[in-house]
């Protein structure tokens, strides 16, 4: 037998488990169709709302503003800052404001 991959089996165990003929005729052709969950991930409309794409949507989905309870300023100010300062986002002085701004008024509590 010929040798695979550790992702190739994990890929063919997978398939085996979940529909085997329909989706392992997919993976010959080349053509694997693998569902994902629909990803909400936009930033709904707002002042703010460009600043806070530019600088929040590199890493994780926006979706996590959204997941959150309603915040505070100060929480929001609070996270913000640790995505700058604990994560390392590049996130200018400038936009520090703007974002929690736009972010109380996505999800926030005042
Ligand atoms: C440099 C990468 C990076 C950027 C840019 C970034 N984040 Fe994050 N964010 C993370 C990491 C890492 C976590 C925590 C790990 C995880 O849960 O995936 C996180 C988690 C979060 C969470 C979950 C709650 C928490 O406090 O952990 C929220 C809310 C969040 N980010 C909001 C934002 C917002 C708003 C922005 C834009 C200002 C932003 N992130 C930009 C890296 C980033």
């Amino acid at each position: 037998m010929r040798k695979l991959s550790p992702a190739t089996m994990a890929l063919a165990a997978l398939f085996t488990l979940a529909a085997p003929p329909m989706l392992f005729a997919e993976e010959k052709s080349g053509e694997v169709k693998i569902d994902l969950p629909p990803e909400t991930a936009q930033l709904k409309p707002g002042p703010g709302m460009d600043t806070a794409s530019r600088n929040c949507k590199t890493c994780h989905s926006v979706d996590y503003i959204y997941m959150q309870p309603p915040l505070t300023r100060e929480q929001w100010t609070a996270t913000v800052m640790k995505m700058k300062k604990v994560f390392g986002a590049p996130i200018p002085d400038n936009d520090v404001a703007i974002i929690v701004n736009y972010l109380v008024s996505q999800n926030g509590k005042e």
